[in-house]
């Protein structure tokens, strides 16, 4: 019978012996990142290799192996890693003095939102910086809406680091992660800035803040109600 403990040591072994720079990277990375990276899924043991080029269908690691890339970037590279037609793109919309984020809104903002309407059939689109605001909008949401509380969730479904759907990651083995909000709209507190003195008062004395029970409506744009002492 196939000795599975003893087939991952091996396997162990070469790779370590074939990625050494590797090693000592993760070793030094270990010393200033939390598990010297950034997403635990790209951690895998003993240590992760670490990439100096991508393209194509190719990721080079700086240990000058080279693989071929079943998982771009988490499915989001459809034509590759670092396609011309992309790059070339990038590089004239930088000339064009855009910049990785301006932080106000500009016209190519409504020219995508329009591509992306004309190809999904929606109507209006809000972008959101990651997937995981966006899940967490959408359950904020629909909550305001339906003015229903339960979520469900698939088990062990991975939806972005967000209160609500950190719950029930780990279902397997029936146990949430330390420090998971059961329930978030009350443990989370909202101090009137720049009242800071207003964290010494037990939540208990204060009242519920208009804003925190309605939720979504803040994200209008117009200035929310302020609360009532
Ligand atoms: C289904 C799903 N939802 C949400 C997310 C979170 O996206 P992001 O990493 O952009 O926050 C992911 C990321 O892997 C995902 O796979």
């Amino acid at each position: 019978m196939l000795d599975k403990k003893r087939l991952f040591r091996e396997l162990a072994e070469d790779y370590r012996r074939s990625h050494k720079q590797s090693e000592a990277f993760f070793n030094q990375a270990l010393k200033c990142q939390i598990g010297g990276g950034s997403h635990n899924l790209r951690l895998f043991q003993p240590f992760p290799y670490y990439v100096a080029f991508c393209s194509g269908s190719k990721v080079n690691d700086i240990d000058g192996v080279s693989y071929i890339d079943f998982w771009q970037g988490h499915f989001g590279n459809i034509l590759g890693h670092n396609p011309p037609v992309v790059l070339n793109s990038i590089i004239e919309f930088f000339r064009g003095g855009q910049g990785l984020a301006s932080g106000f809104p500009g016209r190519f903002q409504k020219e995508l939102a329009e591509l992306i309407l004309e190809r999904v059939g929606a109507e209006k689109i809000r972008f959101t910086t990651s997937g995981t605001l966006a899940t967490m909008y959408a359950i904020m949401l629909s909550k305001a809406y339906t003015g229903r509380n339960l979520v469900v969730k698939i088990g062990g479904g991975w939806h972005g680091a967000q209160p609500y759907t950190l719950k029930g990651i780990a279902a397997l083995s029936h146990k949430d992660q330390p420090g998971l909000a059961p329930n978030p709209s009350s443990e989370v507190s909202c101090p009137d800035c720049p009242d800071l003195t207003d964290t010494q008062r037990p939540q208990r004395q204060r009242p519920a803040l208009p804003w925190a029970r309605r939720g979504p409506a803040t994200w209008s744009g117009k200035s929310p109600p302020r609360p009532s002492k």
